[in-house]
């Protein structure tokens, strides 16, 4: 039997899986690592940390499993997008990674789109430059740190700091090169143009490829480290979304993958080259190789319920210990004894600044209409209500593109309760499907190396004959309803916020000179 290994390097940690070649998971492994905030609005990791995670879920799959480095015939990586990873020429990281969901940067993208154009960016990229993408990071350095940029060798994605130390290749594909907004996204490849006009040379990026291509092989040092084997193929892989959406089988027309994990996903596939106009969706790469996607981000999905967890959760963390299960289904458990609309209190989960659809580094979380009837179990379930009315907001933009939506598949911590099903069922008024494979991005990777070293066809084949749906939630028609008053309410708060939320950032920058 052959097997094939995916990595996904996230945010909270990584994750190892081992599968057979007929999509069986045979073993799994993760290891968590911690994130720094060094300023309000800023977000870093040590790029060590994540080193040490894959080395030590790779030892204990194959030890686990009892499978030998050589029946593993590819591996593929998936990892966290758009943070950026500064190597210098002896190969040492040079600074934290300034990860995905950091918004230091508006100056710089105000710098890329003016020296750009708004609409040339837009036809080179399919995007315009938003904070979160490795471009701003990139100039920020330059500007800030020059000391930092002087001695640059590689501008390297998550991922593809681990490719480089499992394999000593420099190498990216597609979908995560999107990401970086120097990829020429209807050509997919780096755009000369761009780097010029940014005096960005060519060479600090690594070679580009489609998401199924081998990029490099397993070096004899980590094959000792590990017990992998030397020279075991390694394939481009793609960014978690991308290869999250191939381990959930988004790879035709029709589906939209809802992802709620630390940030919060709505990913459609396309045939063709499609922007949003006013650019609130991201069009990128997808890892089937010449296809593409169109998504909406928000940068505090799950992470806005962690965010309650860990400063209002004590008493709910406590029962769970008691109780020997995960916080998050007590939280889950109390937000279910209130009804709908949590009677009239609405969240906007902006905790980190948002994205999709307002892409607004100073936008602040929000609790609406508080009154002295509520209770700690209202503001947990407001917080899940207003993620999931993000998340349509995503859904909404997409509809306005003509793309069709039938059915969403959730995935990621969103997809385990059907509490949180039901709620996204009503809410997008789709049906809600889950399929037997959970382990998203990493089992993603693995199809892709699979397709990359021939096990499969192509990625297509690869999800038939791997992922088969499970459950199915219809929209409640009464819980639609009162959903649908609530999300034009919610809807309608940014807006008459936003200046309120920039005189705030100003407020606590000056107030830090001070
Ligand atoms: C996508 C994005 C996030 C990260 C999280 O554009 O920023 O989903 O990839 O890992």
């Amino acid at each position: 039997m052959a097997y094939l290994m995916g990595i996904d390097v996230g945010t909270t940690g990584t994750k190892t899986l081992l599968i057979n070649e007929k999509g069986a998971i045979v073993s799994t492994a993760s290891e968590e690592y911690p994130l720094d905030v060094p300023r309000v609005g800023w977000s870093e990791q040590n790029p060590g940390d994540w080193w040490r995670a894959t080395l030590n879920t790779i030892r204990k799959v194959l030890e686990t499993s009892g499978v030998k480095g050589e029946e593993i015939k590819g591996i593929g990586l998936s990892g966290q997008m758009h943070g950026l990873v500064l190597l210098d020429k002896d190969h040492r990281v040079l600074r934290p990674c300034i990860l995905w969901n950091d918004q230091r940067t508006a100056r710089q993208c105000q710098m890329v789109t003016e020296r750009i154009g708004r609409e040339r960016l837009i036809e080179i990229t399919c995007n315009p430059a938003l904070t979160g993408f490795t471009i701003g990071k990139v100039l920020w350095v330059r500007e800030n740190e020059p000391q930092i940029w002087e001695k640059t060798f590689k501008i390297l994605l998550p991922k593809d700091y681990i490719r480089f130390l499992l394999t000593g290749s420099f190498a990216t594909e597609v979908s995560d090169a999107s990401g970086t907004l120097f990829l020429d996204v209807p050509k997919r490849k780096w755009s000369k143009e761009l780097l010029r006009k940014l005096d960005i040379d060519i060479s600090l990026l690594p070679e580009c490829y489609e998401s199924t291509v081998v990029s490099g092989r397993i070096s004899e040092k980590v094959a000792q480290l590990t017990g992998l084997s030397k020279g075991t193929p390694v394939v481009g892989g793609g960014g978690d979304n991308a290869a999250g959406a191939v381990g959930c089988g988004i790879v035709c027309p029709g589906l939209a993958l809802a992802s709620l994990g630390t940030s919060g996903v709505v990913f459609v596939f396309s045939d063709s080259v499609t922007t949003d106009s006013q650019g609130r969706l991201h069009t990128f790469c997808h890892a089937v190789p010449g296809k593409w996607h169109v998504m909406g981000v928000m940068l505090s999905a799950g992470g806005s319920l962690r965010w309650f967890r860990d400063v209002l959760g004590g008493e709910e963390k406590r029962e769970a210990r008691r109780r020997e299960v995960d916080a998050y289904e007590v939280l889950i458990e109390k937000a279910a004894k209130v009804a709908p609309g949590a009677e009239g209190l609405i969240f906007l989960p902006y905790l980190s600044g948002e994205r999709t659809p307002y892409p607004d580094p100073d936008a602040r979380g929000v609790f609406f209409g508080i009154n002295l009837k509520h209770t700690k179990v209202h503001l947990i379930r407001a917080v899940m209500e207003g993620v999931t009315f993000g998340m349509r907001d995503s859904l909404e933009i997409i509809k306005e593109m003509g793309i069709p939506v039938e059915k969403v598949r959730a995935s990621g911590g969103g997809a385990r309760s059907l509490f949180w099903r039901q709620m996204q069922a009503d809410v997008y008024d789709l049906p809600v499907e889950t399929v037997n494979v959970t382990e998203g991005a990493a089992f993603g990777a693995a199809l892709l190396a699979g397709t990359g070293v021939g096990i499969y066809s192509s990625v297509e084949e690869a999800c038939r004959e791997t992922i088969r749906t499970n459950s199915l939630t219809q929209p409640d028609e009464k819980g639609k309803q009162i959903y649908q008053e609530y999300y034009k309410m919610y809807r309608s708060l940014y807006p008459v916020l936003a200046d309120k939320f920039k005189l705030l950032s100003r407020l606590v920058s000056s107030e830090k000179k001070r």
